[in-house]
């Protein structure tokens, strides 16, 4: 069976409009998973410092790679020939690769696109490549992803309305041809145009004629500010069927988690837990936890007493503050398994609250608690 034929998108409670909170089960080639969900980043098919049964420990139902670094290193028809990506890494739950656009847009460097594609040198050794949407399917058929996406044409997040503008009409031309070439992919649609509601709409409405799978709101978190990203995310879920599946690409901070399924997103990623669990960087319920800080020297209790994650039920904080000050090791792998269960709980929480109709009460009483320990 194809990953298209395997592909469905339920909701599993009706949601009050298109900008309304909802629970969903996505169904993939490789299992189920509940929605709203947070995917971890394994961008090299690793998600940093933890064992795939660690991260599914976490909680975590589906994890994300990204194409165009296993395109440059170790190479996709390598990862073909040993079986696959789930096979490479051992990850036998479902996958979502990124097509490389925003990596090329952001890593890469002497970047010229033209129609057929973007050619750029790599950020690795400076090697030249010409990455096409065709090559961006191929890609990620090589690695057999459950979900793919679209190469898309990535504009910064200040760009002028001209210049977001010919991103979104030569993005929607590069989405039909990514169909395409690889019509046994579920392949969501990229969303752009910057924090103009008027390219958002269009490109929303236009994207539509091709009936993707999913829906992905991309170039966000970039730099504007939140009120404007809310709102961005507002108007483009409006345009959308409440049937499809919604992804906000590269947001996942407790507070933007909380925001986006508010507002109606199904799907969240981002490398913040595992980045900041290597700073040393804790989730809790009060605003993040900074375990170098000295008052944490000889706290006989675990970092976050309400978490259930392996650190927090075996570890005191005066353990992590000292693997910490010593760079040890163990001290990353703890700090990101915290962050991920915090999350992977956070939206386990946030959908049992849409399904008990509790979740405006939910998110009010979240987000008092996280900002006042913010400040
Ligand atoms: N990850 C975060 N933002 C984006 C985006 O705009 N496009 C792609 N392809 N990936 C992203
Ligand atoms: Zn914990």
């Amino acid at each position: 069976m194809t990953a298209a034929a395997a592909f469905r998108f339920e909701l599993t409670t009706r949601p009050a409009g298109p900008v309304a909170p909802r629970t969903g089960r996505l169904h993939t080639a490789h299992g189920i998973v509940e929605t709203p969900v947070f995917m971890p980043v394994g961008t090299l098919a690793t998600v940093k410092t933890l064992l795939p049964a660690e991260v599914a420990e976490t909680g975590a139902s589906i994890i994300l790679v990204n194409a165009y670094h296993l395109y440059l290193r170790p190479g996709h028809r390598l990862i073909e020939r040993l079986g696959g990506v789930h096979r490479f890494m051992r990850w036998d739950r479902p996958i979502l690769s990124d097509s490389g656009g925003f990596q090329v847009f952001s890593l890469a460097s002497l970047r010229k696109v033209t129609e057929d594609g973007v050619r750029f040198r790599s950020h690795i050794d400076g090697s030249e490549h010409h990455y096409t949407p065709e090559l961006a399917m191929e890609v990620q058929q090589a690695l057999g992803v459950d979900i793919a996406m679209p190469l898309d044409h990535v504009v910064p997040g200040d760009a002028p309305y001209e210049a977001a503008a010919e991103a979104v009409q030569r993005t929607l031309r590069w989405y039909r041809r990514c169909r395409e070439a690889a019509p046994g992919l579920p392949t969501f649609a990229i969303i752009q145009g910057g924090t103009h509601p008027a390219l958002r709409r269009y490109h929303a409405r236009e994207a539509l004629q091709a009936e993707p799978p999913g829906f992905s709101i991309g170039g966000l978190s970039v730099g504007e500010p939140k009120a404007r990203m809310w709102e961005t995310v507002e108007l483009t879920n409006a345009e959308l069927p409440i049937e499809r599946p919604r992804y906000l690409m590269g947001v996942g901070s407790p507070e933007d988690l909380v925001e986006g399924i508010a507002r109606g997103i199904d799907m969240f990623d981002c490398v913040l837990p595992t980045r900041l669990g290597r700073n040393g960087a804790l989730f809790t319920d009060t605003g993040r936890l900074t375990i170098r800080n000295a008052a944490n020297r000889e706290v006989d209790a675990p970092p976050d007493p309400v978490c259930d994650c392996l650190a927090c039920r075996q570890f005191s904080l005066a353990y992590l503050h000292h693997l910490f000050r010593n760079d040890e090791l163990l001290g990353h792998r703890l700090a990101t398994h915290h962050n991920l269960r915090y999350l992977a709980r956070l939206v386990e929480r946030a959908r049992q609250a849409i399904r008990d109709g509790s979740f405006e009460q939910f998110r009010r009483e979240f987000l008092a608690r996280y900002r006042t320990a913010d400040e």
